[in-house]
């Protein structure tokens, strides 16, 4: 079968690696600012043919070229997992200025988690006019949660006890965020020293 992306994906691959490289480059000047690498790991990947054509379906659209490259706007994927909670918006900060970058939407689950407690914050972009990327910012915290969250999401309506789970599941969604908090505020007190 021929791919969703048509012949796009070398084109698709370079703007993710040139995302990548802008990320490094951030990166890099913030590690000689702070005395400290802000990201603690980051990936990035093309939706798997597969998935692509999934949402497709779960949209109403039709699996076409047209629909993955202009209509969903994470075929390119970025995740950007930060050791604070304040690198999160700096990054964020630096990434709105990128030269050739549109911000088409943001959504600050962090500051808004969503009600099962999830939390980070998702950037669209769009490169050049032309493909989009979806960036997510958050803390180590946030991606194990996310994780972890995305391992039971399977398991959780067959155990029959869905809503203790669900309850307890937000429950430590918002210990974590309270304790992304308390390390914020430790180190803003030992930069002050
Ligand atoms: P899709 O969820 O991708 O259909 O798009 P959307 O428009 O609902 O975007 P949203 O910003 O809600 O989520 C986009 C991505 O964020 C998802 O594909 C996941 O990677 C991540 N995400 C959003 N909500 C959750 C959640 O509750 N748990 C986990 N583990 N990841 C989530
Ligand atoms: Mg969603």
């Amino acid at each position: 079968m021929e791919s969703i992306y048509g012949d796009h994906l070398p084109a698709m691959l370079e703007t993710m690696n040139g995302l990548m490289a802008e990320i490094d480059i951030i990166r890099k000047e913030m590690t000689r600012s702070m005395d400290m690498d802000p990201v603690e790991h980051c990936l990035s990947r093309i939706k798997s043919e597969e998935s692509m054509r999934e949402k497709c379906r779960r949209r109403g659209l039709p699996e076409s070229e047209e629909s993955a490259l202009t209509q969903i706007f994470d075929a390119i994927g970025i995740r950007i997992v930060c050791a604070f909670l304040d690198d999160v918006y700096t990054i964020r900060d630096r990434l709105r200025q990128l030269p050739g970058v549109e911000v088409v939407q943001e959504k600050d689950y962090i500051r808004h988690a969503k009600p099962n407690g999830y939390r980070s914050y998702h950037m669209i972009l769009r490169v050049h006019g032309k493909y989009y990327a979806e960036i997510q910012l958050r803390t180590i915290s946030m991606d194990t949660w996310a994780a972890l969250e995305h391992h039971m999401k399977y398991k959780k309506t067959i155990s029959g006890n869905g809503d203790l789970i669900t309850r307890e599941l937000k429950r430590c969604a918002d210990e974590l965020a309270s304790t992304d908090v308390s390390m914020q505020t430790i180190r803003d007190m030992i930069q002050e020293l």
